[in-house]
């Protein structure tokens, strides 16, 4: 093979992505400058924040313009090297973007990590990659769940709600998730022994919450914002903590909706609700990625990951996210 195919911003999406958003293009495959390497990319990772990040607004990292590749972890191996921690054969991963070859190192401003050997590419993108770590981050130091609480968590099926409530359970809280299916409600009860889970389009959220949760909420994972959120204000214990790791519900919105109505439920329980990003905790993800392979090689962790097969599917597959249609980390197979 000869080419590098990429799929490129061609505009910025109104609600979900469609294929207006994207262009693709062929270029030769690129040759290693100094102090680069070259990667053939095998995996890519489908991020809800991903919708974000083609916003035209300011966040924690600059919009993607009109016209650059599609801005998203991968994972792959060097196939041409001129970069002295990356030699020819080495797994890595990083923000590679949505095409088959990129450049790492040297000028081309990618910053890549390797994947150690023995590491399957595609869990340094699930697992170990941002969706477990941020999992065992927003747990353990933001919500700071103690053995016997009750730990609820949002978007339960999916990459980070999956580990977020194992790990939960691994530290001893009565897990309840909230998921949008039956099918995925019975694989976190039954495969991933959380105790309870809600489907949330079965139903009126607040009332099941009740019932799931006799002994009210201490820590609940939110993945999605909204009226789920709002459902979990009116649940919580006095000094109870939010984890706001993703608000999913709205991030197709094209105008702000309104917020939560039981926000007052801060004030006279005394809650905390704390928002944080991944990469906040970059100094420490050796740390998370070694306990999640302990608990992982204990048996203590599934983790299950939802393989969509060609680099073509990429501007289709991430609608999974938005629709549901995943169970599990959502990755793109090149
Ligand atoms: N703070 C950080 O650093 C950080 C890092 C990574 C991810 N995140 C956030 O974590 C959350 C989960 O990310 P992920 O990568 O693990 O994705 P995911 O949970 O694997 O996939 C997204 C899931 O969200 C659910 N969903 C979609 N629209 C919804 C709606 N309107 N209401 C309720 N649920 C909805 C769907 O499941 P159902 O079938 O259950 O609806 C879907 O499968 C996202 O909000 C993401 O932005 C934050």
């Amino acid at each position: 093979m000869t080419v590098n195919r990429k799929i490129l911003l061609a505009q910025r999406p109104q609600r979900m992505f469609t294929d207006a958003c994207f262009a693709i293009v062929e270029e030769p495959i690129p040759e290693p400058g100094d102090g680069e390497a070259v990667v053939r990319v095998e995996y890519l990772s489908l991020d809800p924040a991903m919708r974000g990040w083609v916003r035209d607004e300011r966040s924690y990292l600059p919009p993607v313009q009109l016209g650059e590749v599609m801005r998203s972890g991968g994972a792959g191996r060097v196939v041409a090297s001129r970069h002295p921690l990356f030699p020819v054969g080495a797994g890595v991963m990083g923000m590679l973007g949505w095409q088959e070859y990129a450049v790492i190192g040297g000028s081309s401003g990618v910053r890549a990590n390797p994947v150690p050997d023995g590491v399957d590419l595609i869990d340094s993108l699930s697992l170990f990659g941002s969706t477990g770590v941020t999992a065992y981050f927003g747990v353990l130091d933001v919500g700071q769940p103690k053995a016997g609480e009750t730990f609820v968590v949002s978007g339960a099926a999916g990459g980070v709600g999956s580990i977020a409530g194992q790990i939960a359970k691994i530290v001893g809280c009565r897990v309840v998730g909230i998921a949008g299916t039956k099918e995925k409600c019975s694989w976190v009860v039954d495969e991933l022994g959380f105790d309870a889970c809600i489907d949330y389009k079965a139903g009126d959220v607040a009332e099941a919450l009740r019932d799931a949760c006799p002994r009210g909420v201490d820590v609940y994972f939110d993945n999605v914002g909204g009226d789920i959120l709002d459902a979990a204000l009116q649940t919580m214990n006095d000094f109870g903590r939010i984890v706001a790791c993703g608000m999913i519900s709205r991030y197709n919105d094209s105008e702000l909706s309104p917020g939560p109505e039981h926000m007052t439920n801060i004030v006279t329980r005394r809650l905390r609700m704390q928002g944080f990003i991944v990469i906040d905790f970059l100094a420490r993800f050796a740390e998370a990625a070694m306990q999640l392979a302990v608990w992982a090689g204990e048996g203590r962790l599934t983790n299950r990951v939802h393989v969509v097969d060609g680099f073509l599917s990429a501007p289709t597959a991430i609608n999974l996210l938005f629709d549901g249609g995943n169970i599990g980390k959502l990755v793109v197979k090149i």
